[in-house]
């Protein structure tokens, strides 16, 4: 059966949500059948896939309250093996602690995934900043989790937090396995970015960060604004061309 990947990270703005479209994006793009899931309330999913127009906003909470089904909260994309669930009307309908107890409690969640799979879809879900309750429960029904970590100065701080957050997660949930470390806005032009990298591989035990590693490009700034992801508007982008290698490589692992 297909897989759920789920992005997750200690820290905010890293490039979960920016990983997690391209991922998508670049699965979808090489004839993966996929669905993209926004399990963050802050709905940005939804502004990098330019899913902004329209009336309603419905989508995972509507799900998880049991308002809607999953057909009613599964949204096309331009690419045809590309599918998404927005975040939903987080902010509209519920307070955000109610959307976080729901996702956290509610068989629904596990649903969605289950559903997904057996309808042939490798899932890839995007997830809040922490390692909170929904990040825990999206955990507990994954089998694989990729971990971004932004080339900057303060980056292995908060990586030891994270891993041991994943450990207690792998611990909880045999099925799960950890795909690795993702490099994101590696910037050439910085010796200080290019210390963090080496620094990172240096200190991390042997395998555990990917050798794709992406770099920060002024495209993929322009590509989220736009509604695009990089790997569509530009694939020849050096970020489009990271996260299409990436998608080779993890493909194997999420059919
Ligand atoms: N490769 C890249 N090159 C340049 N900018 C990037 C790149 N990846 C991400 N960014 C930018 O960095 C910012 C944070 O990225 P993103 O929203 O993906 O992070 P996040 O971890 O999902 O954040 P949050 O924790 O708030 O959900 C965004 O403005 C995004 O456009
Ligand atoms: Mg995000």
């Amino acid at each position: 059966m297909p897989r759920v990947l789920s992005v997750v990270s200690q820290k905010g703005g890293v490039g979960k949500t920016t990983t997690a479209i391209n991922l998508a994006a670049a699965l979808a793009r090489i004839g993966m059948k996929t669905l993209l899931v926004d399990a963050d309330p802050q709905g940005s999913v939804r502004y990098g896939l330019g899913l902004n127009s329209g009336t309603t906003r419905i989508g995972l909470s509507d799900f998880i309250s049991g308002t809607l089904d999953l057909a009613d909260v599964v949204r096309a994309t331009p690419l045809p093996w590309l599918r998404v669930v927005p975040a939903g009307g987080v902010t509209d309908s519920m307070t955000q602690d109610t959307y976080y107890r729901e996702l956290a409690e509610s068989p629904r969640t596990r649903e969605l995934f289950d559903r997904a799979r057996e309808r042939g879809y490798t899932v890839i879900v995007d997830t809040p900043p922490g390692l909170g309750p929904v990040v825990h429960r999206v955990l507990a029904c994954s089998q694989r989790v990729l971990v971004p970590l932004q080339c900057e100065p303060l980056a292995l701080q908060t990586t030891a937090q994270i891993l041991r957050g994943i450990r207690g997660a792998l611990a909880e949930n045999p099925e799960l396995v950890m795909e690795g470390i993702l490099l994101t806005m590696m910037d050439a032009n910085n010796p200080a970015s290019e210390r963090v990298a080496s620094y990172v591989r240096e200190q991390l035990p042997a395998g555990l960060v990917l050798d794709v590693a992406v770099p920060r490009t002024a495209g993929s700034v322009e590509a989220f604004a736009a509604g695009q992801p990089i790997v569509l508007r530009d694939p020849e982008d050096p970020a489009a061309v990271a996260y299409r290698a990436l998608a080779e490589r993890l493909a194997p692992h999420l059919e």
